[in-house]
């Protein structure tokens, strides 16, 4: 692969992906193509070599744009998408433009150009919940919430590409995926920034036990690139963390290492239709040769330290546009 196309590579996940292409492939281009919402964010990519590096501000949900920057790419590469589930539950318009039609419009220019390879990032979501055991590939899905259930949509877009016309689509699902430079909505930078700023940590009440699979970042960017260039077209692979903590876990731990107390823990009242438990099988991305290598505790403590140390990145996003989203998600409760 001499030139791939990453969307959404201003946002969290992608922009440590464009440094991990950038990083362990010397002779790389990459095509970073990002409509820079409210979550994507320049700074992200500070550092980036920019002799391969070409930035694209345009949206996937604009076809002609999608072509235009896809021609001449090998491959492509899709983490743009509207990700937040609070955000969904409060409005899905955005994420069905995204995340469906959005997809459309790259499976589609990747048909038009004979693109080859199409790998879009996806998420354990859609399998919806698991009291006990995990999902394998082969399972149904079940999304449960208008975030994950677009995310399905795009996925059966993309396979119905694979299946119809012989597209060469790859999909992952990735667990809970956490570092330096998530948007601080998400639930680990949000309760580590708050803390840090001896504000009330919001806890769902009643999603207290509520269990996610934690994957770190760059663990994340090497199972998509594994998928990407060993895995086989029209197959699914789960990329998981193995380290399901219970909420009330990662919070005790978060405040553990801001030093303060359980009394910044404020329950305010639960997501509708609250996942309980997520829980994935990565055996098929592990026989390709595939190894989370963070461990939890340190991987905590590393990103915590990163927020502790880089006020400069988040300080002028809790601002603004921030703030009023935060009032009307936590109102009065996260007083
Ligand atoms: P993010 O919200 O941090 O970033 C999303 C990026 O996409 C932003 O840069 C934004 O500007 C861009 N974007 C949004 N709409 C766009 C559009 N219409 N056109 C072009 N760019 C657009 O997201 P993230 O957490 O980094 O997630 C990246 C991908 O990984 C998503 O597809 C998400 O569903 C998937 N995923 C995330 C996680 C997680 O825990 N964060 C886990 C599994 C899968
Ligand atoms: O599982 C993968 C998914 O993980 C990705 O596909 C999504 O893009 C990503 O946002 C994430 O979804 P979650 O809903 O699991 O993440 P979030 O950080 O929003 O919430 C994690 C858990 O923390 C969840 O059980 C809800 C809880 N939570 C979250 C927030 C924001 C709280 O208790 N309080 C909060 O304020």
């Amino acid at each position: 692969m001499k030139r791939i196309m990453v969307t959404g590579g201003a946002g969290f996940i992608g922009s440590h992906f464009v440094k991990y292409q950038l990083d362990i492939y010397p002779n790389i281009q990459v095509v970073n193509f990002d409509k820079l919402t409210y979550a994507g964010n320049p700074d992200n990519l500070k550092g980036v070599d920019e002799s391969r590096h070409t930035f694209v501000k345009g949206d996937i949900a604009d076809a002609v744009a999608v072509r235009q920057a896809m021609d001449g790419c090998d491959a492509v590469v899709n983490f743009a998408a509207e990700t937040h589930v609070d955000r969904s539950i409060a409005g899905a318009s955005e994420f069905i433009d995204t995340d469906v039609r959005g997809v459309y419009n790259i499976v589609e220019a990747a048909k038009t150009l004979g693109t080859s390879r199409v790998l879009l990032v996806s998420t354990d979501e859609v399998y919806g919940s698991i009291a006990e055991g995990s999902f394998k590939e082969s399972d149904p899905i079940n999304p449960r919430n208008p975030y994950s259930a677009s995310k399905a949509g795009g996925e059966l877009i993309g396979r119905s590409y694979f299946h119809t016309f012989g597209l060469p689509v790859i999909i992952t699902r990735g667990s809970n995926t956490y570092g330096s430079h998530q948007y601080p909505e998400k639930v680990l930078p949000l309760f580590a920034t708050n803390a840090i700023d001896h504000l009330p940590l919001p806890l769902y009440k009643g999603g207290e036990h509520n269990v996610r699979d934690w994957l770190y970042v760059w663990d994340h960017c090497s199972g998509i690139d594994r998928a990407l260039r060993h895995g086989e077209p029209g197959e699914v692979y789960n990329v998981a963390g193995g380290n399901e903590r219970e909420n009330i876990v990662l919070t005790r731990r978060i405040l553990e290492l801001c030093g303060r107390g359980e009394d910044l823990i404020k329950l305010v009242p639960d997501r509708p239709g609250h996942d309980k438990r997520y829980s994935i099988d990565a055996s098929k991305l592990r026989a390709l040769d595939w190894r989370p290598t963070m461990d939890w505790d340190e991987g905590v403590a590393l990103t915590v330290r990163w927020y502790q140390e880089h006020e400069s990145w988040w300080r002028p996003i809790k601002t603004g546009e921030y703030l009023e989203y935060y009032k009307r998600q936590y109102g009065a409760s996260a007083k």
